[in-house]
């Protein structure tokens, strides 16, 4: 739970390991309530590495007044376990007063790629978390640190971030972890009554259909517009966006090129309201 404890033990761990071939330190970030995704996340750092630290700290500073800041879900214990029987080696769960002791007069903040999607719908959001990564990082000193692609424009602003700051760190994306049904694993989905539960499968069903589109020649304004109509459909989808856009550096396409002609990576991302619970999924597509 202390900065200081957790330094001395992966310390302790370097001494140990130094010079021999396993000695590097993986990092895992989450706000816990753990689930598969992120049993994912940790399952490839204990692979890759030979020290796997795992974070469990619901950061205040990257909810927005009115979001779920108060009643996002806890289960340390629960958490803890699924943590160990996944590889991780050390938890570290800090208070909110050891990760801010004093008013912060300090803030990353991560222009550009944070102006679209859910840097839009949140404002502030991005700069809550690139400053509390950054803050991990200084505190863990990984030489790996693992984000999933579910939220695929973190990784974005993470790995861009510790470019433009020259973090000694190497980012590793990993994949979407789903349902057997289709839904990408969250922390979120808990909220969901079971009729919104079923309906937020128009998200992953409205990105399967994208293949097919692109191969019919739509361009960038036509796909959006299709999955608009696809997720409409559903009378509990509130849409907050969808959007189209490069990827890592999420510009715009060419609106009117069909989008089997681009050369750059495509993100095809999508942010829905049920309820109050806002859910999202991607698709990230490499040129053919
Ligand atoms: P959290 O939402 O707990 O997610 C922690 C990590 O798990 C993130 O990298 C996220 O992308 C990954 N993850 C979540 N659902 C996943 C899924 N279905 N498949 C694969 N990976 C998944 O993201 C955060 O916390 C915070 O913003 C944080 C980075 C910890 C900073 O506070």
């Amino acid at each position: 739970r202390k900065i200081a404890e957790l330094r001395s033990e992966i310390a302790n761990f370097k001494q140990r390991e130094s010079g021999k071939a396993d000695s590097t330190v993986g990092f895992v970030p989450t706000m816990g309530y753990l689930h598969d995704g992120h049993a994912s996340l940790i399952r490839q750092s204990a692979t890759d590495n030979g020290l796997t630290v795992l974070s469990i700290f619901v950061n205040p500073i990257q909810f927005g007044p009115g979001e779920d800041l108060d009643k996002y879900p806890r289960d340390e214990e629960r958490d803890i376990r699924v943590a160990s029987d996944s590889g991780a080696d050390i938890v570290f769960l800090p208070s909110v007063e050891e990760m801010y002791p004093r008013r912060r007069v300090t803030t990353v903040t991560v222009d550009d790629v944070t102006d679209r999607l859910c840097g839009a719908s949140r404002p502030g959001h991005f700069d809550g978390v690139a400053t509390v990564v950054v803050k991990l990082f200084n505190i863990v000193q990984p030489d790996r640190a693992y984000f999933g692609q579910k939220d695929a424009q973190q990784v974005a602003v993470i790995e861009r971030m510790t470019q433009d700051l020259n973090i000694p760190v190497e980012i590793v994306p990993c994949p979407i972890l789903r349902e057997e049904d289709g839904l990408a694993l969250s922390s979120r989905n808990v909220y969901l009554s079971p009729e919104q539960r079923q309906e937020a499968l128009v998200l992953s069903k409205s990105l399967a259909r994208i293949p097919e589109w692109i191969a019919e020649g739509m361009n960038a304004t036509r796909l959006i517009a299709s999955l608009k109509d696809f997720i409409g459909q559903s009378p509990l989808a509130d849409i907050d966006y969808v959007d189209v856009l490069t990827y890592p550096d999420l510009s715009p396409p060419d609106g009117d090129m069909p989008l089997f002609e681009t050369d750059s990576n495509l993100l095809i991302a999508v942010a829905v309201r049920f309820g109050r619970t806002r859910l999202i999924d991607n698709r990230l597509l490499k040129p053919t």
